[in-house]
């Protein structure tokens, strides 16, 4: 039995967790790693074990022996990286947001193509146990066809001290308009193709049409630091709300910020969402979530469906490995979505989540920062592939 040999590029906060979900697969094996800061690549490789150590992503290309390139860079190196990744014929699994621009992240997606390689974009959203059970429960039709999705953004409170490496301390490019690729809102573009492409996938698919985002007018509010991982100084221009209508119209949805970042407290914490749907409803936790009770005892995930007993879930897969938080996000995500590459691989068939999802879950927050901008709703469909919000 072949094994997949994998090289990660990027050894910072998401490099563990995808390593973790190699080193979990029977076909897979890291052994090669990249980074330009060379310090950092040889302390990784020792602490896991790793061979083939690089600090030039060309000659990691044309050096390492490897099947998979995992790309765990900052974001305006994926979609650059990415293609020249699959014109050497390796598969992808490269970190959201996929591109800058659509243009980007489609030339990369017509280069696989023609390569004959699969890209998988790391959509931990629909990945997360609590998130897939909610898409199993709907699909078994334990709420009927799901109408509205509501989306909370509570805190996510970092663990006094994070179970992995949190990578540099220095994550300047996360509030660089052009590097972030998020312009004046670097945050939103960061997290907001999670929440879409969450909003997809509780809507069974059904695709965003058209976004409205309110830009926040901040009047009295204290500028507070947002996670230690985020290395805000202030809270930026901010978008608190988000609200979409799906192609069918009979569909909603709305997202809502409520953290310390911008003034708020909110007692459930994380990212959660309630889908209604004809005839029940669901609440799940995903990122960092936390305070989702039932009759006083907390819970993952709780179906009400009507004429029948609320059901609850647990999801005791260890707890977070970087967020106060029994959902295992960091860790157990990352792991479902490495892990689902690696099979599509061996069983060669089409990634779950792949470069043209990741292209439109950055098309849909580049409608939602032109919306902001705008002060109107915006159709996806007016997003061009050469619009960029820095
Ligand atoms: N899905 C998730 O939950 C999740 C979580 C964290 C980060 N991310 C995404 O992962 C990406 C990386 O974020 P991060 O927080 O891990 O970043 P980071 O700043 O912690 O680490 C980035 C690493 O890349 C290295 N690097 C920079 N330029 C390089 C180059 N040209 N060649 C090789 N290495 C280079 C840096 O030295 C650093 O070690 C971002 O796009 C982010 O959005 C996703």
């Amino acid at each position: 039995m072949e094994t997949l040999r994998v090289g990660i590029v990027g050894l910072g906060l998401a490099a563990t967790p995808h390593l973790k979900g190699y080193q979990s697969h029977p076909r897979a094996e890291v052994s090669a790693i990249c980074d330009v800061d060379e310090a950092r690549a040889l302390r990784f490789a020792d602490e896991h074990g790793i061979e083939e150590v690089y600090t030039d992503f060309t000659d990691f290309l044309e050096g390492a022996e490897i099947d998979i390139v995992d790309i765990t860079t900052p974001t305006f190196l994926h979609a650059p990286m990415a293609l020249q990744a699959v014109k050497e014929g390796k598969h992808v699994h490269c970190e959201k947001p996929f591109c800058r621009f659509t243009g980007e992240g489609l030339q990369v997606c017509r280069a696989a193509a023609k390569a004959g390689v699969w890209v998988a974009v790391g959509e931990t959203y629909v990945f997360t146990s609590a998130h897939q059970k909610a898409r199993a429960l709907i699909e078994a039709g334990e709420i009927g066809r799901p109408l509205q999705i509501r989306q909370r953004h509570g805190d996510w409170i970092e663990r006094a001290k994070p179970r992995i490496n949190t990578g540099p301390a220095d994550r300047s490019w996360r509030v660089d308009a052009a590097k972030s690729g998020g312009g004046a809102y670097p945050w939103i573009f960061d997290h907001a193709v999670h929440f879409f492409a969450a909003a997809e996938y509780f809507a069974l698919d059904e695709p965003i049409a058209e976004i409205y985002a309110v830009r926040a007018q901040r009047a009295g509010i204290e500028p507070q630091s947002g996670a230690a991982h985020d290395p805000y100084q202030k809270a930026e221009v901010d978008i608190p709300i988000i609200t979409w209508k799906y192609q069918d119209e009979g569909v909603q949805g709305v997202w809502m910020r409520a953290e310390r970042l911008n003034g708020k407290y909110d007692y459930m914490r994380g990212f959660s969402t309630t889908i209604v749907g004809e005839h029940g409803l669901i609440e799940v936790l995903g990122e960092g979530g936390h305070n989702l009770l039932w009759q006083g005892k907390q819970q993952h995930l709780v179906l009400h469906s009507e004429g029948q007993k609320p059901q609850c879930f647990r999801f005791d897969e260890g707890g977070d490995d970087v967020w106060e938080s029994d959902v295992s996000y960091y860790s157990q995500g990352h792991i479902n979505q490495v892990r689902h590459l690696v099979d599509c691989i061996v069983e060669d068939r089409e990634p779950d989540y792949g470069g043209e999802e990741g292209v439109h879950a950055v098309r849909c927050t580049l409608a939602a920062i032109r919306s902001a901008e705008l002060g109107r709703p915006v159709r996806v469909g007016e997003i061009g592939e050469e619009y960029r919000a820095y």
